[in-house]
């Protein structure tokens, strides 16, 4: 008797450990999310006033070409790469400009930035060259 006794309180307090556990991963994940929320949204806020101004070629290399040209996904050329941009640049700086505007091979017409101009395209290419 006593022996169940003992063991319900230990199932029991197993339990209520348990929850409280759960309780307290929830209040981290809470803890942790609005932190990260609120850098989004200064994020946010700053990507639209960026783009009531001129966005640097940094800046759009950093929201639409990062995720292609930063490890060379399918072979794209690769950031301040002299090996992978060299070739490239031989044809000349306007043809490469007319391939990122329209797309070349894997690479989609105007890297999927939307609301880029071929101002803000070159300036993201001059970007990616730098030092090339
Ligand atoms: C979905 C992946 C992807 C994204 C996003 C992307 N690129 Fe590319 N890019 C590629 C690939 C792949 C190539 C190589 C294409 C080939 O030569 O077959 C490439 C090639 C290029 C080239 C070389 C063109 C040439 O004539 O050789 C330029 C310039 C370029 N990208 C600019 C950009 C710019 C600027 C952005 C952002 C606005 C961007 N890319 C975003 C995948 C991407």
């Amino acid at each position: 008797m006593k022996l169940k006794a003992l063991l319900s309180v230990l199932v029991g307090s197993f339990l209520m450990f348990a929850v409280q556990a759960q309780n307290m991963s929830d209040e981290d994940i809470k803890s942790r999310i609005e932190p990260v929320g609120s850098v989004h949204v200064a994020g946010a806020k700053a990507d639209s006033a960026a783009a009531s101004g001129p966005r640097s070629g940094e800046d759009i290399y950093n929201t639409a070409c990062f995720a292609c040209h930063a490890s060379g996904v399918l072979n794209a050329p690769k950031l301040h790469d002299a090996a992978d941009w060299s070739p490239r640049l031989e044809k000349g700086i306007d043809e490469v400009l007319h391939n990122a505007l329209n797309g070349i091979g894997s690479m989609p017409p105007r890297g999927t930035c939307g609301d880029c101009s071929d101002d803000d395209i070159k300036a993201a290419i001059e970007f990616m060259i730098e030092g090339v």
